[in-house]
């Protein structure tokens, strides 16, 4: 391969026929090799399972230095969102790309106020799953439901229906999520309340009951706001790219963020702050943690180190550094000295940092690893934790779904493959089969 400033020629040795392609180059980051014609000019399709080294689109919206530990959100620094502003400011931020001013700040959680209910008729829907069907199940079955009650919106060539679908998710997400832990507590549906934040009218509707007021702590209501800041977006990954991949069939908003649900719930993605508290409680004491690490090092051994490692960061996730932070604010503000878990998730922290195996294969603390501690302390039951994942991760959703839909570039995503099976043969009649 040659390459100049804004092309790369491949040459292929068995005929000596070259192709050269276009090189893209982005605000910041990596450039890409266009590779759109490489089929029609050579006959080759690439291969990248897992698309370790593939750029499925152009974005705005979030740019990750993996190597830096970096995560910029229409150019903001995420710590820098996560000390200074709130969760609905981020989510104006990504629908709409600058911060909004005090008018635009107010109108905008006034439009998620207004659509925080739910249709009545949605909370039937709940009395079909058992009382101890996963939240994440029920989430994912709610909130593809929804299109069923929004036929006014789904029409998704039109803007206004584009924005007010990306409303009415961002609004009533928490309150769908909320009312999947009601229902696997027995205890009644907490409406939504207008005078509350984003971020206390879920805690509000998780927590609260009708027999009595419920003071909403606001140091846990900030820690709230700061979780759903850190798991707003993070570019392409397998639940965006889910989200992207129905979307560009023309499938309405309301599935398409269903089935990125589905996709985070998997424990190498979203479920990993399930699965890192699991781990924790498996570990049970500091003593353990060199067996632990020993397993998570043996090649033979499929087990893996919940909460560490990322398909991106080489370096420590930003989220996760302002993720223990708050875990220790958190745990400082209910009085809570001597968490076990948090003591073995820092010895388990420090002892790995410190291990030629992860440091080699650059392996640190991600989102996940932190989350749980301070959602357990925050009285969520570990079930519930990949649920707040998906109620702050569906501005992410619903905004790259939306970028997508208004790219002229974009057209159905069709992969292909490299086909390893059988070549054609002849159909052998049943009575002629061994
Ligand atoms: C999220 O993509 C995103 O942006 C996701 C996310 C988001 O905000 O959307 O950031 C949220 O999903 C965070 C990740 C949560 N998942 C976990 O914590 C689960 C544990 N981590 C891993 O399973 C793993 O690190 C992944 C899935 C996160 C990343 O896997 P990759 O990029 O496919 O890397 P890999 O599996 O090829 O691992 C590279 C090497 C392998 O060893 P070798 O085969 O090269 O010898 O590192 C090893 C792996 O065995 N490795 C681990 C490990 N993670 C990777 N070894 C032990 N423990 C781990 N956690």
């Amino acid at each position: 391969m040659t390459q100049t400033a804004d092309t790369v020629t491949l040459t292929d040795n068995r005929t000596g026929k070259q192709v050269t392609l276009p090189v893209l180059h982005g605000a910041i980051g990596p450039s890409v090799i266009d590779i759109r014609k490489l089929y029609a000019e050579t006959g080759y399709f690439t291969y990248d399972p897992g698309f370790t080294s593939t750029g499925s689109c152009e974005s705005s919206l979030t740019y990750i230095d993996g190597d830096e530990g970096v995560l910029l959100h229409r150019g903001y620094a995420i710590d820098e969102l996560a000390e200074n502003s709130t969760f609905p400011e981020v989510c104006y931020l990504l629908l709409n790309g600058h911060l909004p001013n005090v008018k635009e700040k107010e109108d905008f959680e006034s439009i998620l106020r207004r659509h925080s209910m739910v249709h009545e008729q949605l909370t039937r829907f709940y009395s079909g799953f058992r009382r101890d069907a996963h939240p994440m199940a029920v989430l994912c079955g709610v909130t593809g439901a929804l299109s069923a009650f929004y036929h006014d919106s789904i029409d998704i060539d039109d803007p206004y229906h584009r924005m007010i679908s990306s409303h009415r998710l961002i609004a009533k997400i928490p309150t769908i999520a909320a009312m999947a832990y009601k229902y696997s507590t027995g205890q009644p549906f907490m409406y939504p309340r207008n005078d509350l934040s984003y971020a206390e009218n879920f805690l509000y509707m998780t927590f609260g009951t009708p027999c009595e007021p419920f003071k909403v702590n606001p140091i846990l209501s900030k820690a709230m706001d700061k979780i759903f800041i850190l798991h707003a977006d993070h570019e392409q990954n397998a639940s965006t790219s889910t989200v992207r991949l129905a979307g560009s069939s023309g499938a309405n908003p309301f599935a398409c963020i269903a089935a990125g649900i589905a996709s985070l719930w998997g424990p190498a993605h979203g479920g990993a702050n399930e699965a890192v508290l699991k781990m924790l409680e498996e570990i049970g004491s500091v003593s353990r943690i060199p067996e632990i690490v020993r397993r998570a090092k043996d090649k033979n051994d499929n087990f893996r180190l919940m909460g560490f490692g990322h398909r991106v960061y080489k370096n420590y996730d930003p989220r996760a550094q302002v993720m223990r932070q708050t875990c220790h604010e958190v745990l400082g503000e209910l009085g809570i000295k001597n968490e076990p878990l948090l003591d073995i998730a820092m010895e388990l922290e420090k002892i790995a940092l410190e291990d030629p195996y992860f440091v080699e294969k650059k392996l640190y603390p991600n989102v996940d690893f932190y989350s749980g501690i301070i959602l357990k302390a925050m009285g969520f039951p570990t079930s519930m934790f990949t649920v707040l994942f998906a109620v702050a991760r569906t501005v992410g959703w619903i905004s790259q779904w939306k970028e997508m839909i208004e790219d002229p570039q974009q057209k159905i995503g069709r992969p292909r493959q490299l086909y390893q099976g059988q070549t054609k043969r002849p159909f052998i009649p049943l009575a002629q089969r061994g």
